[in-house]
């Protein structure tokens, strides 16, 4: 490469500008610039004001194209801003490909000189020094800084090379902030997209488990009202899948890409729940040290989910009242009103009925909620899904703690058929996780029950039992899935089990088992 003479000056520099007042400068533009574009041509202009260069430009490699583009300039017409480079090409691509700096003393003796941003019938009559200096972040070039100064022999072009070195430093600082951030953004905007997608699949209706009329029903109403704006009050026991429902009904709504906001109304004392619901300015009260946005406004496009809407004091039942009837409301210890546009779901677990005649539930707000009800019906009168739900909760935990179980056996599905689940759907998914986690082998026995559910099944009262009735229960269990999986073969079943055949012959008339049943 043929390398532009360097003249070595013998007097002193001339008189210039490029001072360490002139770098301070410069930080500080790109500091306080909005944007990093802003923050560069910036720096550009102060290299003209204070340091005397008549055009400069800050040449970027586009990652796309692999050429340089420029970013950014002063003193570049429109046509020339549009310059593209190739790596290599002329003194610019030169730099970047190398990553050292060139100066070009007098640019009408150099042949290299491309003048492709800058032509040369824009150029001033007289004789420009080009100096450019890469940008590197690490030992990377990204791009390069480049200045045309006016020609002055008796230029220190050492001193003006390291100045602008020195300069490009800074703007490869910035950009390489501005690149980690941006990096940073695409990461969580991408994380987002996805969650939200994991949400919408978490709650659509397949993950919504039931067979039986009752949860159909169910699904039925979720789809005849998500789409709508419409009030739902979603009533049932504990654990029975309200909250589900809730989700369900937002994620199959308009409103789905909008938050899903919940608020617990019995789990907040009774002075924090409005601040909560609405939020309250600075010094609406003690400790209030700033605005804070409440849940309403949180929600604001989206739904909320008001959950144990029965266990709301007085005085923020009278609130919520009114929010449902002119969808307007205020901060605590504010004056100004805003507009709710909210969908609102509740649920309860309560009697309403017998909480309005017992003075302790507003009969308006009543009304209000109870525009559209869903009925969740308790786990045990829908005993199929019982069998269902165990099913996919097994599969589920077992992905989740990376074994490898393949069914329940049958005893064990007795038992959960015949147990009346007071803690509905929850206390079914806590014991199949259980179960999951202590489970050795391929398949959930009777013994990876809690014992309240082998007790259960054993004396059809729910009391404890003997140490030898639990043992019998097991073995029986043993033996009955072995049968099953021999398909009725006493001498296999032997086998699986690492007995004799003649001790199983001898268990199976013990335990009363009939070996025909399970003959394919
Ligand atoms: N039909 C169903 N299909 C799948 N999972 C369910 C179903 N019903 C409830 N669950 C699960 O049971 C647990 C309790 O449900 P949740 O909605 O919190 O009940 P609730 O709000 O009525 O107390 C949750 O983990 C939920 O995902
Ligand atoms: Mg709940």
């Amino acid at each position: 490469m043929t390398h532009p003479s360097l003249v070595r000056p013998v007097r002193p520099p001339a008189a210039t500008n490029l001072s360490v007042g002139t770098l301070l400068e410069i930080s500080q533009a790109l500091s306080s610039a909005g944007s990093l574009n802003a923050g560069l041509n910036r720096v550009l202009g102060i290299l003209g004001e204070s340091g005397g260069s008549v055009r400069s430009t800050v040449a970027l490699i586009d990652p796309s194209s692999g050429q340089l583009y420029i970013e950014a300039s002063a003193g570049i017409s429109p046509d020339g801003r549009r310059a593209r480079y190739r790596l290599g090409e002329g003194i610019t691509g030169r730099v970047v490909e190398h990553g050292k700096p060139i100066v070009v003393p007098q640019v009408s003796r150099e042949p290299l000189f491309l003048f492709r941003a800058a032509p040369r019938r824009e150029l001033p009559g007289q004789e420009l020094t080009f100096v450019c200096v890469p940008i590197a972040i690490g030992s990377h070039t990204i791009g390069a800084l480049s200045a045309d100064l006016l020609y002055d022999p008796g230029r220190d072009y050492d001193a003006t090379t390291l100045f602008l070195s020195v300069v490009a430093t800074q703007l490869a600082q910035a950009l390489k902030i501005q690149r980690l951030l941006d990096t940073e953004r695409a990461r969580l905007v991408e994380e987002n997209e996805h969650l939200r997608h994991e949400l919408q699949a978490k709650f659509s209706f397949e993950h919504i488990i039931g067979s039986g009329g009752a949860m159909r029903g169910v699904c039925e109403q979720i789809a005849q009202v998500a789409t709508t704006n419409t009030t739902v009050l979603v009533r049932g026991e504990s654990g029975t899948g309200k909250e589900l429902i809730a989700h369900a009904l937002h994620y199959n709504s308009p409103r789905a890409k909008a938050p899903f906001v919940r608020v617990s109304c019995g789990a907040l004392p009774d002075t924090l729940i409005e601040s909560e619901l609405f939020g309250h300015e600075r010094g609406a009260f003690t400790g209030a040290h700033a605005r804070k946005k409440g849940r309403f406004e949180l929600a604001d496009g989206g739904t909320l989910f008001l959950d144990e809407v029965g266990e709301l004091n007085p005085t923020t039942q009278v609130k919520l009242l009114r929010v449902l009837q002119a969808r307007e409301f205020e901060r605590v210890g504010g004056t100004e009103t805003l507009r709710a546009n909210v969908r609102l779901v509740a649920a309860t677990n309560k009697d309403l009925e017998r909480a309005i005649t017992a003075g302790t539930f507003r009969e308006d707000l009543y009304y209000r909620l109870n525009v559209f009800t869903i009925f969740v019906p308790p786990l045990r009168e829908r005993k199929p899904d019982v069998l269902l739900l165990a099913d996919h909760f097994v599969e589920k935990y077992a992905r989740e703690h990376g074994k490898s179980i393949r069914r329940i056996s049958t005893p064990c599905i007795d038992m959960l058929m015949s147990y009346h689940w007071p803690g509905n759907v929850r206390e079914l998914e806590n014991t199949i996780e259980r179960a999951v986690v202590v489970c050795d082998g391929s398949v959930i026995h009777a013994h990876h029950l809690p014992p309240t559910l082998q007790t259960a099944e054993a004396t059809g009262t729910g009391s404890a039992r003997s140490l030898q009735a639990a043992l019998a229960a097991y073995e029986r269990d043993l033996i009955l899935d072995a049968l099953k999986t021999a398909r009725g073969n006493r001498a296999k079943a032997a086998r699986l089990l690492e007995s004799t055949e003649r001790i199983v012959r001898y268990k199976i008339r013990k335990h009363g088992i009939d070996p025909a049943r399970f003959r394919a």
